[in-house]
């Protein structure tokens, strides 16, 4: 069994205080990252005081980076510096950030280069619009996305990257794709992950479903065989719905021991 991953995908949501309130709240209730390993990413400028004060199971991640190490580039935040803040992951191609910062899969494929050279863990989110599902092209867009953010990755690199499948259609929308829709889209990247680096890297590489997750539908979705955990906006922000949330694994793992 791959080790479950669940994320708090924090967005432009709570201040400082808010997030240290939530952080000494949940950390003494996370699962064993031994079993589970479980992330929050709050905004950028968060990162320094919640860092040290989470626990020793909590991992803290940056929402963004900038794909080069240094220069002129004002508003942007390089990965030397997450590094330098002991940074563990970085989120790469959210569906909100392709949408609103037009951030493009080459964008994407920079980025996931510079986190790996910084030793900052990435997860690369990808996932279609209601449109591609309506028309039938989820996986054809699914392919390129996956081709295009992995190009010139090595196989050796890959055992450290996670994906998150997330519809766009099921963001923040309340509306959740089914366990097997979820199950299907996430086996289907790991096909083209098989294709691309053979059968090693696609049974290792950890995927997770991301769309309008919360308590009362997080054990269907990642009981299913290809889903390794979630990425969780909306019901992240709830320290208690975040601690049965990352919980949650430790059921499927008993029931498999
Ligand atoms: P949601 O967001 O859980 O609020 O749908 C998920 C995400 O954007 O990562």
């Amino acid at each position: 069994m791959r080790k479950p991953i669940i994320a708090a995908n924090w967005k432009m949501f709570k201040t400082r205080d808010e997030a240290l309130f939530f952080v000494l709240k949940v950390s003494e209730d996370m699962p064993d990252n031994e079993l589970v390993d479980t992330v929050i990413f709050p905004q950028a400028p968060m990162l320094r005081c919640l860092i040290t004060r989470q626990g020793e199971e909590l991992k803290i991640g940056a929402q963004n980076l900038y794909y080069e190490d240094e220069g002129a580039y004002t508003g942007e935040i390089s990965g030397p510096l997450l590094k330098s803040y002991n940074v563990d992951y970085v989120l790469i191609g959210h569906s909100e950030r392709r949408q609103h910062f037009s951030e493009t899969d080459e964008d994407v494929n920079k980025k996931i280069k510079a986190a790996i050279r910084n030793d900052l863990l990435p997860i690369v989110c990808v996932g279609e619009n209601l449109s591609d599902r309506e028309k039938g092209n989820t996986n054809k867009l699914l392919e390129k996305q996956v081709k295009k953010a992995f190009k010139d990755i090595s196989a050796i690199d890959m055992k450290n990257i996670v994906i998150a499948y997330e519809p766009i259609w099921a963001i923040g929308t309340g509306k959740t794709a089914t366990a097997k829709q979820a199950d299907e889209a996430c086996g289907f990247i790991r096909d083209i992950i098989k294709n691309l680096y053979g059968d090693v890297v696609a049974g290792d590489i950890r995927i997770q479903y991301g769309g309008s997750v919360k308590p009362e539908n997080i054990d269907e979705l990642i009981a299913q065989e290809n889903i390794d955990g979630a990425l969780i906006g909306g019901a992240s922000l709830d320290p208690e719905k975040f601690i049965k949330m990352a919980n949650a694994p430790l059921k499927l793992i008993n029931k498999n021991i």
